[in-house]
């Protein structure tokens, strides 16, 4: 089994081969998804919201990633494992960033961090680069900034925004990002995006063009407790399997049906005793 690396992923680009990433946040998810053969796990700050139940991924801390982080790196054999910075880990300095993400590489096993936002965090990207820590970038719905925007919505929407989208994309590729997600743009300023770049793309919410595309597993396996994005293909619903597998198993308890009653052998006279 090879193991994909970075420059892999920006090959892929180049022999327009699109890139499969999804989320994951424990050892035997990130085992399956990728005997599946996916390419990139990410290991999101949507641990708060999809695994931790709160409304916005904000409170969760390094010590959340680098332990759900070595969770999945475990689990990975060929996929690269990128690993979210979480809020406030990145954005007070640049030797600041350099300490948290190196931990979520040498303690977490990544061999990538993301990180939300553009020309703002620009020079920490370049700064992570520099010291050989591989950067996905972010953009448009940054949900670390949610209260900043007052909800998650779609961005990019006027020719302003595009026009700084673009802009804001071609400073994180100079800055050195070796992918980056566009989350919750119009179909065709991803399109536009991913023209003018030569980093991969990966689109959530933001239609085909992209080079590549990620969904929150727990959304696209049915495992989200309440709703999902209105982008979002469901392949599966685990969520109703773990119900009713769950609704069996109590039945057969309080039924006495489980476990069934097992016959021993004697030692003594090897007949079978109760
Ligand atoms: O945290 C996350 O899961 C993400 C994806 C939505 C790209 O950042």
């Amino acid at each position: 089994m090879v193991r994909l690396r970075v420059p892999d992923i920006a090959k892929k680009k180049r022999q327009k081969e699109k890139v499969a990433m999804l989320t994951a946040y424990d050892f035997p998810t990130a085992a399956l998804l990728d005997q599946a053969g996916i390419d990139i796990l990410l290991v999101g700050d949507s641990l708060g919201m999809a695994v931790f139940g709160n409304e916005t991924t904000i409170s969760v801390t390094l010590e959340d990633m680098i332990r759900h982080t070595r969770a999945v790196s475990r689990g990975a054999r060929r996929a690269l494992v990128v690993a979210d910075m979480p809020f406030l880990t990145y954005q007070c300095g640049r030797a600041r960033a350099v300490r948290n993400a190196g931990r979520l590489l040498s303690e977490g096993g990544a061999a990538a961090v993301k990180l939300e936002g553009g020309r703002a965090v620009s020079s920490t990207v370049r700064r992570l680069t520099e010291v050989g820590i591989p950067v996905m970038g972010h953009l448009g719905l940054l949900p670390q900034s949610v209260h900043q925007t007052g909800g998650y919505r779609k961005q990019a929407v006027s020719q302003e925004g595009k026009r700084r989208l673009l802009e804001e994309a071609r400073i994180l590729e100079r800055a050195g990002v070796f992918a980056l997600v566009l989350e919750a743009v119009p179909d065709e300023a991803a399109l536009e995006v991913t023209r003018e770049l030569s980093v991969p793309t990966i689109g959530i919410g933001a239609g085909p063009h992209c080079d590549g595309q990620v969904l929150v597993s727990h959304d696209a396996f049915g495992l989200t407790c309440g709703d999902v994005p209105s982008f979002v293909k469901s392949y599966a619903r685990i969520g109703e399997a773990i119900l009713e597998a769950a609704r069996t198993y109590i039945e057969e308890v309080r039924s006495g049906q489980f476990p069934p009653a097992r016959r021993f052998q004697s030692p003594d006279t090897g007949q079978p005793e109760r």
